[in-house]
């Protein structure tokens, strides 16, 4: 009898920048159609396709010509949105994709999308190759017969210079990140070089060897890691109710899956623990599912369980019998390790086990820190976490949500938060503002006994003449704080600012352009203030040259009213 085929299906995730040809590509592997039906254009959620061991060999009729003897029984392709990345598809220790497709658009290289894939796929070590795609679009492209290599190779002069140019700049863009890379046909080792392969999801040219390529990465590079494994695990997609069927809808990565098996799924607290009631699993080149009673990695499944309470997207899960403290052992230290808090920081929040795990990798490479961690939109307990760094580091009052969004009916405050569908984006703009939040800190810290102040007297606006005097005084400049010093422009003296009014709340301070009331014991507004337009805050030489010290930091008006108090002090 021949041996049981012991090695599985490749899980090659589909990844790029919005629009570079992800799902054309596959639409093209599939001979389906799928990218014209999407709404928008855009691809919304993950979705895989099983591509049987017959089907590349039809699209890749240089595998049997060479003799190539095929180990794997085809490819799990995963296509993924591309304002999603794969952030979602992480398994135990790494990455759920054996390989990954980056799609980049020749016309229009790397995008920020596409870095932060590169990002990715080095922080989980993924190997990859690069579909480099939109080929027809180069203008005068001609798909010569023979092979990719050959089309290359038999292009007009002005078409083929263009064609070199764009290859040129794009791999020294990639370079940039870190990646030696060369045309698929000119590489020797595929563990030094990213191979590139042009290819066009529109005229089809290239599809093959894109195929070719990821076959030879596979057979040589993989073989080990997909050698099928006793327990069945896999991966959490999503959680769905439909009429007929209540499920969740999983990748199985390793093993085989029973109705009937007990699985162990990894959550924040406790592992839950489940039996597998119904499998459904995805048919080869299409979306339809069939019933079954057992299923071997890899796959698409959906799968009806008895207990999934507490499930969420992204949590691993795995077969258990009687080794259930040993995994749901494994199951703590793995979410502990994912997971590891900072003694202080910010809080982060995502919609699912795998982006929150991809979006702390990348807030720690950034040396951000993290207190606080979870699934779900943000709640009351985040704010109020938020809201307590307040006291300790005002930097770390800030919550980053990735494709989530404040509960309703919840007030910020103080709080910053920054929430969006893209990681590198929430990380640009929370290290914008770290920057600026920075700066402030720093003036604060600076003004915090001194401050840099000039007030024009209101004289329509006088409440009270004296014990103290009330009157009405604009912040030209600068702030005002209580307890501050005043001098006139003469360097006289004026008075302690007791008290300060706006909108007949009191208030400890005011800044530029504000219009308050400020109460001065012991002076006598009508024999002291009459006839004077401007009252400064009194600087002493030190504070001065420590302001003149830091003027970055100071506003243009800050600047100019700084000038003045030098001028009035003859400093
Ligand atoms: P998202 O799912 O939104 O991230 O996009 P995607 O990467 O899946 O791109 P998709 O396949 O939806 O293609 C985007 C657009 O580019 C569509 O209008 C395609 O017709 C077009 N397109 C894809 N591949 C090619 C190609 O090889 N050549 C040309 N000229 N257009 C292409
Ligand atoms: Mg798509």
């Amino acid at each position: 009898m021949e041996k049981q085929i012991k090695i599985r299906q490749p899980i090659v995730t589909v990844v790029g920048h919005v629009d570079h040809g992800k799902t054309s590509i596959l639409d093209r592997f599939r001979g389906t159609a799928v990218q014209k039906e999407e709404k928008g254009g855009i691809t919304q959620k993950i979705s895989y396709t099983k591509f049987p061991l017959d089907r590349i060999k039809e699209m890749c009729p240089l595998i049997n010509g060479e003799g190539i003897k095929l180990d794997i029984p085809g490819f799990l392709f995963i296509d993924t949105p591309g304002h999603a990345a794969f952030t979602n598809l992480r398994k135990r220790g790494g990455s759920l994709a054996d390989l990954a497709i980056l799609v980049v658009s020749i016309k229009e290289g790397i995008k920020p999308q596409t870095a932060e894939v590169l990002q990715i796929l080095r922080s989980y070590k993924t190997p990859f190759l690069i579909a480099f795609n939109k080929l027809d679009s180069l203008s005068g492209w001609k798909q010569h017969p023979g092979d990719l290599k050959n089309s290359i190779e038999s292009q007009a002069l002005h078409v083929s210079d263009e064609f070199q140019e764009a290859l040129l700049t794009f791999q020294g863009a990639l370079s940039g990140h870190g990646f030696d890379s060369s045309l698929y046909y000119e590489i020797d080792d595929f563990r030094k070089k990213i191979a590139i392969v042009p290819c066009s999801a529109r005229t089809g040219e290239g599809m093959s060897e894109l195929l070719y390529v990821l076959c030879g990465l596979s057979q040589r590079f993989l073989k080990e890691r997909l050698e099928i494994s006793k327990e069945a695990k896999g991966v959490v997609l999503e959680v769905k109710k439909d009429k007929s069927m209540d499920y969740i809808e999983s990748i199985l990565y390793d093993g085989i899956l029973n109705v009937g098996d007990n699985v162990a799924i990894a959550s924040f607290g406790e592992p839950i623990m489940s039996k597998v009631r119904a499998i459904e699993e995805i048919e080869p080149l299409s979306f339809k599912y069939h019933s079954v009673k057992t299923v071997g990695a890899a796959s698409g499944l959906r799968i009806s369980l008895t207990n999934k309470e507490g499930v969420l997207p992204g949590m691993p899960f795995q077969t258990v019998d009687n080794n259930v403290e040993e995994v749901k052992k494994l199951f703590r230290k793995e979410l502990s390790g994912a997971l590891s808090l900072d003694k202080e920081g910010i809080i982060v929040k995502a919609d699912s086990l795998g982006s929150l795990d991809a979006l702390i990798t990348l807030l720690r490479q950034s040396n951000i820190k993290i207190v606080k961690a979870g699934i779900g939109n943000i709640s009351k307990s985040d704010l109020v976490s938020a809201k307590t760094n307040l006291e300790i580091n005002a930097l770390d009052a800030v919550i980053v949500g990735f494709n989530v969004e404040l509960e309703e009916g919840l007030e910020k405050g103080e709080v910053k938060i920054f929430t969006d569908g893209v990681i590198y984006k929430l990380i640009e703009n929370l290290q914008d503002w770290r920057g600026k939040k920075n700066e402030e800190i720093e003036k604060e810290r600076m003004m915090g006994l001194a401050t840099i102040c000039k007030l024009e007297v209101l004289p329509k606006f006088v409440f009270r003449n004296s014990n103290p005097a009330i009157f009405g005084v604009r912040v030209v400049s600068g702030r005002l704080r209580a307890g501050l010093n005043l001098i006139d422009d003469k360097d006289e003296d004026v008075g302690r600012v007791k008290g300060i009014q706006h909108d007949k709340e009191s208030v400890d301070k005011a800044i530029e352009g504000q219009e308050i009331a400020i109460s001065l014991p012991g002076v006598n507004f009508e024999r002291r203030l009459k006839d004077t337009r401007y009252l400064y805050s009194n600087l002493s030489a030190k504070q001065f040259n420590e302001f003149k010290k830091n003027k970055d930091l100071l506003s243009a008006s800050e600047i100019r009213t700084l000038q003045e108090i030098a001028g009035i002090k003859k400093f």
